[in-house]
């Protein structure tokens, strides 16, 4: 991209008057993944990492303009700092749905540009708003009008033929010029709109890490959130000498006892745990509560299944968790007991 573009009088008079109005910010974070980033993996996470940035799984507008009880939105007080994203293109809407979650006292709303389910190409959603990204802008900005939290983007590098880093270039571009938003977090995979499943979509488009790099050489004053199957501790250092940072979904969720080292490595913190026993026990007294408030066990219990990966005893913890949590009367003594595999 040339220099002209880059340190362009716009640019610079944005810079100066958005950057940095919030100084809270978060170095790693966890995607958010339909089905599964629910409240009770959240608790479970927030366990292991105090520092980590956690999302909800995606909300649409509709979701929380059509229930009065806005259950969707529910969540512990623990779970802080949490973002709730929200899927949407119409910017009323949108304002209206930021006003509610700012009132659950949620510490950023996050707008899904990434999503390429057919769904959202119906109704303009998720990965189709690269297509317009002053939409993308007008809704942001209606978001931004209304609430004092910050507004973030999640998005991908391109969709279908719109794949080059110009397009990339222009779509962050306008949002930047039009909105207030100064947080990109992208996939580093373009969408394939046509043919692809979103399961495939996950996988199939070759990541392209550089292109990512590339948007923090040129917009130095945004902050750039990489995600898109990083899996180590290693590779989200390395990923943050580049930019500001990273975010990961389904390696955390496949390995939970990551988060075990996060604070750590991650944010300095001189917190070290180590003992995955003492984390699940340490869930007991929530998931008494809930079980009290109705909860099956297998709901919260779900996603504690991989903690033991790697371990000797970890593949008989799995079978003796999933075979007896979903029984309506299943209760802490199931996980007592599937522990009981698990060699120290
Ligand atoms: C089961 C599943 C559900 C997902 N749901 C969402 C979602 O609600 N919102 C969103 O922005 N991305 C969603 N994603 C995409 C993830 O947030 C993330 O961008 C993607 O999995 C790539 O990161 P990873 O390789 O670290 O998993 C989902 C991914 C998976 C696997």
């Amino acid at each position: 991209m040339d220099k002209k573009k880059k340190t362009s009088n716009t640019d610079q008079q944005y810079k100066s008057k958005f950057i940095n109005k919030n100084n809270n910010f978060y170095h790693f974070s966890i995607a958010p993944m339909l089905r599964y980033t629910d409240r009770h993996c959240r608790y479970f996470y927030r366990l292991m990492t105090k520092k980590t940035l956690l999302y909800t799984e995606m909300i649409t507008t509709s979701e929380i303009l059509n229930s009065t009880k806005h259950n969707y939105l529910l969540y512990n007080i623990e779970e802080h700092p949490v973002v709730a994203q929200l899927g949407g293109s119409n910017p009323t809407m949108l304002a209206k749905c930021a006003k509610i979650i700012e009132k659950y006292n949620y510490d950023e709303i996050n707008l899904n540009v990434g999503c390429p389910s057919k769904k959202m190409k119906h109704n303009i959603l998720g990965a189709y708003l690269m297509m317009y990204p002053k939409l993308v802008a007008d809704c942001i900005k209606a978001m931004q009008d209304v609430v004092n939290i910050p507004i973030t983007i999640k998005t991908r590098i391109g969709i279908d033929n719109h794949d080059s880093y110009e397009h990339l270039y222009q779509f962050v571009s306008t949002i930047f010029k039009y909105s207030q938003c100064c947080t990109f977090i992208i996939h580093a995979r373009k969408a394939c709109l046509s043919g692809l499943t979103p399961k495939k979509n996950r996988k199939i488009p070759p990541l392209n890490y550089q292109r990512v790099y590339q948007l923090k050489n040129d917009f130095p004053f945004l902050r750039i959130i990489i995600n898109g199957e990083i899996k180590t501790l290693e590779e989200i250092q390395k990923h943050l000498q580049h930019l500001d940072g990273v975010m990961i979904g389904r390696e955390v969720y496949q390995n939970p006892s990551i988060l075990m080292k996060i604070d750590n490595k991650i944010f300095g913190s001189r917190n070290i745990i180590k003992d995955r026993i003492a984390i699940i026990k340490s869930l007991y007294p929530y998931i008494e509560h809930e079980l009290s408030n109705g909860i099956r066990l297998n709901n919260i219990t779900r996603h504690m299944i991989n903690m033991f990966k790697g371990i000797a005893g970890s593949r008989q913890w799995r079978r003796y968790i999933s075979e007896n949590s979903c029984n309506i009367k299943a209760d802490i003594r199931v996980i007592e007991r599937a522990l009981n595999y698990i060699e120290t």
